[in-house]
């Protein structure tokens, strides 16, 4: 098992390792000081087919008593009603500040789970045991939770610290291919932007054969990132490599497209739209797009730039008249580039 902590506005450790779940009850109990022994587990109805036993046994076994909150899963749950039935289900069951809200599962249970504890009684006890490599190696840690609105994905939220992340990568067994495939995108993001030697590793390596080192890794690398810019006032923006032109593709297909293959796609364009733009030396498009095949992911878009661009003003990178863009100058090296709104959509041609 591994372990790696996390010194932000609150200090927090990420245990990362085989079999916890079945152990998770007892660790929190060690690990969350001052807390009560009533627990709240908030999952959707797959994560918790497969393990919503195990955890609440563990739960009950290490002392707690449970209640558990289960929402259909997919990205229509993450709204403001399914907020509204948890944060009145918290309540129903008389939850205090001291008692804990475990979100159970992927990115969906994480962020709104998150939001949930952030903003009941103004802040409850907060763990996250991801169970897919997306929220393993990403949304599980660093503290962003939110809920979508009909006008835009995560547009109400909160940046709130968990108090311990569990993550039993025992889990990523039952993933669908695609699904595991989606977290690639991210894992292999995290070498392009902080880590030459860690895409250079992905290059020739399986994720899934090393995974420990895998989530550990980028679970490292993205403390950093946390560490220093907690709030994303900086440095932390360049998390979002590929990701302005991916939410647009997530969006125009309504959804279809997965975050993780949309990303790898956005990769792609961010890549070469700064080298045919002249904003970098070199084009990395062609060697991030051998390891996203090796990974089962998309590499090209099936949408055009006027449709990309229409979304993508929306997006939360924007400020004014410019938007953000996430540049690799290096391999394992980005820069953080504003550019005229007016020239995103010459970018984005010049990605396609
Ligand atoms: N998922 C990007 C971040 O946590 O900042």
């Amino acid at each position: 098992m591994n372990r790696v902590t996390v010194n932000a506005s609150k200090d927090y450790n990420i245990y990362i390792g085989s079999g916890l779940l079945k152990n998770c009850g007892e660790m929190i109990k060690n690990e969350i000081k001052g807390s009560s022994s009533f627990a709240a587990v908030i999952t959707d109805d797959i994560v918790d087919g497969i393990y919503g036993d195990t955890v609440i046994k563990s739960l009950n076994d290490a002392g707690f008593k449970t209640v558990k909150y289960v929402f259909p899963h997919g990205e229509e749950s993450k709204s403001l009603e399914t907020y509204s039935d948890i944060i009145n289900f918290l309540a129903r069951n008389h939850l205090t500040r001291t008692d804990i809200l475990v979100s159970l599962g992927g990115g969906i249970p994480g962020d709104m789970g998150g939001f949930a504890a952030a903003t009941y009684l103004r802040g409850i006890k907060f763990i996250q045991i991801p169970t897919t490599l997306l929220s393993a190696v990403d949304s599980s840690v660093g503290g962003k939770t939110a809920v979508n609105l009909p006008t835009g994905k995560n547009l109400a939220g909160a940046f709130y610290q968990p108090d311990l992340v569990i993550c039993d990568y025992d889990t990523l067994n039952t993933l669908p291919g695609e699904i595991f495939a989606d977290g690639c995108a991210e894992v292999i993001k995290y070498g392009v932007i902080m880590d030459k030697e860690f895409f250079d590793f992905l290059k020739n390596n399986s994720i899934k054969d090393n995974i420990e080192y895998v989530i550990s890794r980028c679970v490292e690398l993205k403390r950093d990132i946390v560490d220093s810019d907690e709030k994303e006032t900086g440095i932390r923006a360049i998390l979002n490599f590929g990701h302005t032109v991916g939410h647009a593709i997530e969006i125009n297909s309504d959804f279809e497209i997965s975050h993780g293959s949309a990303v790898a796609i956005g990769m792609i364009i961010a890549s070469k739209g700064a080298f045919n733009s002249g904003l970098c030396k070199a084009d990395f498009s062609e060697e991030i797009k051998d390891v996203l095949i090796k990974n089962s992911l998309p590499v090209s878009c099936p949408f055009g730039s006027r449709e990309l661009f229409d979304v993508s003003c929306s997006d939360k990178k924007r400020s004014g008249d410019t938007i953000k863009l996430i540049i690799p100058e290096e391999m394992g090296k980005c820069v953080i580039k504003k550019i005229p709104l007016t020239s995103l959509l010459d970018f984005i041609e010049k990605g396609l």
